[in-house]
């Protein structure tokens, strides 16, 4: 399973990366207004803080915007995945922009249906947005499943990069399901990482024994 950090903080970002723990980094234009440098300032410093592929989102509904956004993005570093929002005009774009060869992640997805048409019109990425399926009712595991099921039937390419995680039980759930990629807040990727008390026990204990073995060995 890829994991991926969702999250526009610089910090965050050099934190878990350098621990070596991070795929990618997906970030919305929420997170990024609620930084201290605007995106002109701010997407160069991401880039500098991790050397993995970067989700930026276009902003706006209008297809042409979102083009026009994503060719900036792309030309300032092949290293930006372009975030297109999965509304009529934003498939318009990622059909574009496959065609140019340019990688999209398809986001702010709820429906099978999304993910199909994405997929097809050659998103590379799908994002579910698990926590906020469950608030309009859907079952996002069952959605979720399905969705990997028709992209595997359907031979599709595209990968589902599960979004808006907010439980660490839902990551093995979606690996158990076949799902390939998380994108995690820095609060969950914490939680996922950290050590075991029963395994922390277990090193202090091999190490106590060898230090000990070493005190009579010597
Ligand atoms: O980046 C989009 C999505 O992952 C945000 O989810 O749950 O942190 O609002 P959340």
């Amino acid at each position: 399973m890829q994991f991926w950090l969702d999250s526009a903080d610089v910090r965050s970002i050099k934190r878990f990366s350098t621990a070596g723990f991070v795929h990618g980094v997906t970030t919305n234009p929420i997170m990024i207004s609620k930084q201290s440098h605007g995106p002109e300032i701010l997407i160069p410093e991401l880039l500098k803080a991790f050397d993995g592929p970067l989700a930026v989102q276009v902003v706006g509904d209008m297809t042409d915007g979102m083009i026009h956004q994503a060719e900036k993005l792309y030309e300032l570093n092949p290293r930006i995945l372009i975030k297109i929002p999965v509304i009529t005009e934003g498939y318009a774009a990622i059909a574009y922009l496959a065609k140019k060869n340019i990688p999209v992640l398809a986001t702010a997805v709820f429906k099978t249906q999304q993910a199909l048409i994405a997929a097809s019109l050659g998103a590379q990425y799908i994002a579910p947005y698990i926590h906020y399926m469950e608030e309009q009712g859907i079952n996002s595991l069952r959605e979720i499943e399905n969705m990997q099921l028709v992209l595997d039937n359907q031979g599709l390419e595209a990968e589902l990069m599960a979004a808006s995680v907010r439980n660490i039980t839902l990551i093995e759930t979606m690996a158990e399901i076949g799902v390939s990629h998380v994108t995690l807040s820095p609060e969950i990727f914490e939680q996922y990482f950290s050590s075991f008390a029963e395994t922390v026990y277990a090193n202090d204990s091999f190490t106590k024994h060898w230090l000990e073995y070493l005190e009579i060995s010597a």
